[in-house]
């Protein structure tokens, strides 16, 4: 029974090995005769259940045939190699590889990481806050009296919340509590972020936009650091001198408040279409920090002082990267997206 089993497994086994085509279909064939649960691995396995006699004439005739099927698997493994055309076969190693594409970064990326690093070699830490924030932080204590049209629907996104008031941020302002509550001056922080407005939008309006807030408290900062920090920073920042201007203005967590402008980076100040013919831009709002702020934080009153300021930074990356419309940032556009 066993002889005739072995027969039949080496007359199958050579037919399936002249039928392989390739170096895998061969192996295949190998391990299902001689692979660890293979036809004849079996019965090789099952010799120690053969009383002594058989086990010799069996193992003998299993262990021949074994040969010859490895025998056989070797030769038509040789020449099917011989059959190959090596010219056809042969790779051109000279030939210039497909290239990978790479990811491009969104120019509010990279306005976030030239300000990053400016703003580091000048001393400064970099903070962060939740983009999905207490109503408090983002008004209450920065000073919004409750009945301040800032906090009206009209461009606030308020979050359902079944504890706390929650709105999605409306600028960074709120980073400089958050900051404050668990640091002591001297300190000097810059909070670049995504913030959120109910606007309509158009080539200058977004609803998702995004904030670089500075901080600077100590015992004596005055508005003479503030002018000095942001003329240098302007100055690395569009690679060349930039003069400023400020006007006053109002916020209700400053006093007193500025509106901030730079020289026009594409005129030099001369005047042309992007400035308007003045010169100046506006870039955005700054002040010495209001002492009911500080009071908030947990500071004593009339103790410290410092400058704030909240800039835009698709502003920045326009001008920087002259970019013509808003909209263009976060369209996810990859003919925008690849320019950069
Ligand atoms: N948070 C203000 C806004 O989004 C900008 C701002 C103005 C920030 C004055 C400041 C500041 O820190 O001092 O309109």
């Amino acid at each position: 029974m066993l002889k005739e089993k072995i027969a039949e497994i080496k007359t199958k086994s050579f037919a399936e090995i002249e039928k392989t085509a390739s170096e895998q279909m061969l192996y295949d064939v190998k391990v299902k005769y001689l692979g660890r649960k293979g036809k004849l691995t079996e019965i090789l396995k099952n010799l120690k259940n053969l009383d002594e006699k058989k086990r010799k004439t069996v193992g003998a005739l299993a262990n021949r045939i074994r040969m010859e099927i490895e025998n056989a698997i070797a030769k038509h493994g040789r020449e099917m190699s011989e059959k190959v055309d090596w010219e056809k076969e042969a790779i051109d190693v000279t030939l210039p590889g497909k290239k990978q594409e790479l990811g491009h970064l969104n120019p509010i990326t990279l306005v976030q990481r030239d300000i990053e690093k400016i703003f580091t070699s000048m001393g400064f830490e970099i903070a962060d806050g939740p983009e999905v924030e207490l109503e408090r932080y983002n008004f209450d204590a920065l000073n919004f009296p409750k009945d301040h049209p800032a906090r009206d629907m009209q461009d606030t996104f308020w979050v359902k919340s079944k504890k706390e008031s929650l709105v999605l941020r409306t600028h960074t302002s709120p980073v400089q509590i958050r900051y404050m509550e668990k640091h002591k001056p001297p300190l000097r922080i810059v909070a670049p972020g995504r913030v959120f407005r109910n606007e309509a939008t158009d080539a200058k309006h977004e609803h998702t936009l995004h904030q670089f807030e500075a901080l600077m408290v100590g015992d004596d900062i005055s508005v003479g650091n503030f002018k000095y920090i942001a003329q240098q920073f302007f100055t690395i920042f569009f690679g060349k001198e930039t003069q400023i201007r400020l006007r006053p203005s109002f916020f209700p967590f400053t006093e007193p408040s500025f509106e901030f402008d730079i020289s026009c980076s594409i005129c030099g100040g001369k005047g042309c279409r992007t400035c308007k013919q003045a010169g100046w831009i506006e870039i955005g709002g700054a002040g010495m920090v209001n002492q009911n702020v500080f009071a908030a934080a947990g500071y004593p009153k009339n103790k410290y002082q410092g400058f704030a300021w909240g800039f835009g930074l698709e502003r920045l990356a326009m001008m920087k990267y002259k970019i013509d419309d808003i909209r263009w940032i976060e369209s996810g556009d990859l003919r925008f997206i690849k320019q950069f």
